[in-house]
This record gives structure tokens, C-alpha cells and sequence, in this order.
């Protein structure tokens, strides 16, 4: 069984090839109307079940695109109206929709939950989004850096504000992809001491610097992210708020970066907040490039877990 839970448990050969696969679907695609078919579609007599037990525009929209393009079929569950959400164990749920469904995408809180539906179901399972990371993002922002920039290899990669679970995994892609890795926040607010340990352990160079003016120097690419995330409670809103301020990446902080250094931010954004606007919709933001990747990768990584 190939799921896609993490980006350190798909070997990066493996990565790279799911890279090569959504830029031969991209450019197979260019110009064609979003609702036509692409010409193989090997997900054709699929059905791939889409859960979410949190909100979402961009993974919902692009995973049930994408499998409609493969000639597939979709499923938009919500968790909270699942038997999931009303005591139903996940084992259970994973062997019930498995006699269904060839395909699970999740997007869930703990990551025990999807790992438990991965461990139970007998179809491949695709991390939608957990508390702790976020895969099929990391994949669309590598994939985006590399049609813009070449490849990432070698390049300096500064996360600037909290140290989420998009951080995270774009830790981990660090590792796998080869690329350096600078984190400048408040300490409280570190990336999970496992992620930075691992990617050290594993040979990457990871820095951590308190002062963003010296953290952004040679960047390649500076990424924001929101500074509530959506497992955050609302109470710590205004605590993080103080604590991330510093880190707002705007003209004065990409001033620092290399000239030609890209801006990315997964998005939702909170304009102004983390990210200002004239960054944003400045000439080297390619977010929403990040967003449309999001249906080539993931396109390519259903393909990878169904070998297909
Ligand atoms: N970036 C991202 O995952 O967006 P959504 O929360 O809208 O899915
Ligand atoms: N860090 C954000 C990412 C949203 C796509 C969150 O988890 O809410």
C-alpha cells in the first residue's frame, strides 16, 4: 500500500518523480479548459473520498478537480457529519470506506488520526493537512520554486513567522530535496525540536536565527504563513500576534533577501498581518502559482499511491 502521509516517508526519488509526472500533466494540459479531461485518465472508474474535519478552499477544490481530470470521481465528506465525528472508531471508518472507495484524502487535527486511518484502510491514504504537517503543499511550492527558479537544489529556503506544521514539512522537504533551510521566529514558536533534530541528523543545513534582517541575507525564497493556525485556539490570537510581529515578511524584510529572492505563502493569508500586500501581489510573490499547483501535484501524487 503507497499512501502519502509525510514527506520523509516517501523516498525523495519518489518525490521527485511525482515533481516530473505534475509538470508533464501541467504543460499536457496548458490552455484547455479546466473541465475537460486530460487525455490519459487513468482515474477513470475510481472514486476517491475526500474528508475534511477542517475548513478548506484551495484542497478541497484541487483534489476534486484534479480526480475529475483523471476521469475520476469524488466523495466530499465532511468529518463532522461522518458517524467519525459521533463516536465511530477511525479503524472502523478506514475498513468501511475502503470497501468503497480506491482512494482516502484526509485532512484532519492529530496525526495519530490519519496515521490510524492509514494503518486500517486498504486503499492508499493522502495527507489532506494535519496539526503537524502538510505534505501535498510542500510538493506544490517545490514544484512552483523550480518553474521559476531551476532547481532547488542547494538554494536558501528562509521560513519567517510561526513554526507550523507547513514549516514543518517544508523542514523535511529540506532533507529530501537538498536544499538550506533558515527558520527565523521566537523561540516558543520553534518548528517541533523532532523536525530541525531530523533534518540535522540527516545531514541538511538547517540554521535558526532570531533577527529576520539576518535570516532573509542570500535568501532564494522567503515563505510566510498565517500566524493562527487553524488547530491554534482563538485565545492565543493576540499573544502570537506580539510575539510574530517582528517577523511580518514586507519590502523592507524582502529588501534583505537576494533581489530576485520568490515570496510563497500557502494561503489563506491574513493581508497585513504576516504578509503585507505589496508583497503579496509584488513581482516576485508566485502564490498563486503555489495554488495551482496544488491540482498538478496532487494529480500526480493520487497517480503515485494508485500506481497508476
Ligand atoms: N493551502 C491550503 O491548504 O489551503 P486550504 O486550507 O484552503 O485547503
Ligand atoms: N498553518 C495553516 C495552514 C492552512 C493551509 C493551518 O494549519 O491553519
Amino acid at each position: 500500500m503507497t499512501h502519502f502521509l509525510d514527506i520523509n516517508k516517501t523516498p525523495p526519488q519518489d518525490l521527485r518523480a511525482i515533481i516530473d509526472n505534475a509538470r508533464e500533466m501541467k504543460d499536457a494540459r496548458a490552455g484547455r479548459p479546466k473541465g475537460t479531461l486530460d487525455d490519459d485518465t487513468p482515474l477513470a472508474g475510481h472514486i476517491v473520498a475526500l474528508i475534511f474535519e477542517k475548513p478548506s478552499t484551495r484542497t478541497r477544490v484541487s483534489f476534486d478537480v484534479g480526480v475529475r481530470q483523471l476521469g475520476g470521481q469524488t466523495m466530499v465528506l465532511s468529518g463532522a457529519d461522518m458517524q467519525l465525528g459521533h463516536g465511530e472508531t477511525i479503524a472502523d471508518t478506514a475498513r468501511v470506506l475502503s470497501r468503497y472507495v480506491d482512494l482516502i484524502m484526509m485532512r484532519t487535527f492529530e496525526e495519530d488520526t490519519l496515521l490510524e486511518m492509514a494503518q486500517y484502510a486498504t486503499v492508499p491514504v493522502i495527507n489532506g493537512l494535519t496539526n503537524r504537517t502538510h505534505p501535498c503543499q510542500i510538493m506544490a511550492d517545490v514544484m512552483t520554486f523550480e518553474e521559476h527558479r531551476g532547481p532547488i537544489k542547494g538554494r536558501k529556503i528562509v521560513w519567517s513567522g510561526d513554526g507550523n506544521n507547513v514549516c514543518a514539512s517544508m523542514v523535511q522537504a529540506a532533507g529530501q530535496f537538498g536544499f538550506d533551510f533558515t527558520y527565523t521566529g521566537p523561540e516558543i514558536l520553534d518548528p517541533e525540536g523532532g523536525f530541525l533534530g531530523d533534518a540535522r541528523k540527516a545531514g541538511v543545513n538547517v540554521t535558526v536565527e532570531r533577527d529576520p534582517h539576518k535570516a532573509v541575507i542570500g535568501a532564494d525564497l522567503v515563505v510566510a504563513d498565517t500566524w493562527v493556525s487553524m488547530h491554534d485556539s482563538q485565545s492565543s490570537r493576540e499573544r502570537r500576534h506580539n510575539q510574530l510581529r517582528p517577523y511580518q515578511v514586507n519590502t523592507d524584510l524582502m529588501g534583505n533577501a537576494k533581489p530576485d529572492a520568490l515570496f510563497m505563502h500557502c494561503l489563506p493569508a491574513h493581508r497585513d498581518e504576516e504578509a503585507t500586500s505589496d508583497v503579496m501581489d509584488g513581482p516576485n510573490s508566485v502564490i498563486f502559482d503555489e495554488a495551482e499547483n496544488r491540482l498538478h501535484a496532487q494529480k500526480a501524487i493520487m497517480r503515485y499511491c494508485l500506481g497508476i
